[in-house]
């Protein structure tokens, strides 16, 4: 037998007592009839018998991304709805999944809603997505640095194995020609002038491979020193240019120069600025077309002195511009490189950016390459690289041998 007194009795403690909010609402004058405790706790009232609750009181006006508006519109049929914005009477608004349904008891008819406030969720979630890309990206970065050292590991091997190549063919050429002459194996007086000739070109070759293999490893190794003083550019270039002016003559190139900027101060380390305009200018050369001129010229800009190097050569493809700094590209194609081992970009590069300037170039196939050294014309780096270089510095005779 159901006593309905009892049956009452339960399904109020239940309704009391649950672990959602439940607000009943009088359909015609919208008022709040009825509000279970955590329905109190939610809203932040205090809990009396009479909540003094109208429905429109919950709804929200302003939209936000991500999430519902909790609307009039929305009371027109049952539903569950996520993520819906609510407004309390007092305090802030939050975020909850609602349940919409209306119901008639005899001849009135009202409004039920049921929900359950999942701010806290939702900004735990919020947070949680935040660190979860966080960890995504730190995962893919690690991926990422593995795949550049597995690269980098890959070309070590290459590199060793092509320089030690390319060591051993005038290193073999020098030992051949030595032998003749010590076997007193020529013919003439000009044969013989002609062998102490190529011992002479050839070593001097062995050198320049020699001097970029070292100048690599000690800028990858981070060991590379910097003697930062300030210098005249201007006369810099005339020398480098002097230094070409044969092997352009014999091309039918010529160099032209003008830099009248005054003052023409910079600051940059001599012999590292050498190896960077010298490389660049010989290439300017080396790529250009018999009977053409390669520029330079100097322009001060923001807080750098420009120096630029002209050809009308064959030009660098689009396609390969990103490769000419790549120490791995150039490295993998070292036989094709004339003087050394093709690290003279991927050198001059980390040259500059230690000296605190940069080198880049702009250029178009089959008209011409310009390159840029961008020198600073300020002490922008730590004091300590401005220094004179010292007399016994073993780089200096190296390079100068
Ligand atoms: N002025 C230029 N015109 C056309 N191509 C150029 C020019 N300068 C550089 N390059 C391209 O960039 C590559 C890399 O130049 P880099 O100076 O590093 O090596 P390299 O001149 O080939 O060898 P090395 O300098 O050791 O003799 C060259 O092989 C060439 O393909
Ligand atoms: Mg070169």
């Amino acid at each position: 037998m159901t006593n309905p007194n009892l049956n009452t009795r339960i399904f109020e403690d239940i309704t009391r007592n649950a672990i959602f909010a439940i607000a009943i609402f009088g359909k015609l004058d919208t008022e709040c009839v009825y509000l279970n405790n955590i329905g109190f706790e939610t809203l932040n009232l205090q809990p009396t018998d009479d909540p003094e609750l109208m429905l429109h009181e919950l709804f929200t006006k302003t939209e936000r991304q991500d999430f519902i508006s909790f609307k009039p519109a929305m009371l027109r049929t049952d539903g569950y709805y996520n993520d819906v914005m609510m407004s309390r009477p007092t305090g802030p608004m939050f975020v909850a999944d609602l349940g919409i349904q209306n119901i008639k008891i005899n001849d009135d008819e009202f409004t039920v809603l049921t929900f359950k406030d999942i701010t806290l969720q939702k900004k735990m979630q919020r947070e949680l997505t935040v660190k979860q890309d966080e960890i995504k990206k730190a995962f893919e970065e690690i991926l990422e640095q593995n795949t550049q050292l597995k690269a980098l590991d890959k070309s070590k091997d290459k590199f060793i194995s092509l320089t030690t190549h390319e060591l051993r063919t005038p290193l073999s050429a020098m030992i051949a020609t030595s032998e003749v002459l010590a076997l007193d194996l020529y013919d003439s007086e000009e044969q013989l002038k002609e062998f102490i000739q190529t011992i002479y070109k050839e070593g001097k070759h062995l050198l320049n491979i020699v001097n970029d293999i070292l100048d690599f490893s000690k800028i990858q190794a981070g060991k590379m020193d910097f003697y930062i003083e300030e210098q005249n550019i201007k006369e810099k270039l005339a020398d480098c240019a002097e230094i070409y002016e044969h092997m352009a003559e014999e091309k039918g190139i010529k160099i032209e120069i003008s830099a009248e900027i005054d003052p023409p101060i910079c600051y940059y380390d001599d012999l590292r600025i050498t190896q960077v305009i010298t490389n660049v200018m010989s290439n300017a050369i080396k790529f250009s077309s018999a009977d053409s001129t390669v520029r330079i010229g100097v322009k001060p800009i923001e807080g750098f002195m420009q120096v630029s190097i002209a050809d009308s050569g064959k030009g660098i493809p689009d396609e390969h511009a990103d490769k000419i700094f790549n120490e791995f590209v150039t490295v993998g194609n070292i036989n094709t490189h004339h003087k050394g081992t093709g690290l003279g970009m991927p050198i001059s590069k980390k040259l500059m950016e230690g000296m605190g300037g940069a080198i880049h170039f702009k250029s178009k196939t089959d008209e011409g390459t310009t390159f840029f050294i961008d020198i600073p014309t300020e002490k922008i780096l730590d004091d300590e690289v401005y220094r004179a270089r010292p007399d016994f510095d073993e780089d200096f005779i190296a390079k100068s041998a």
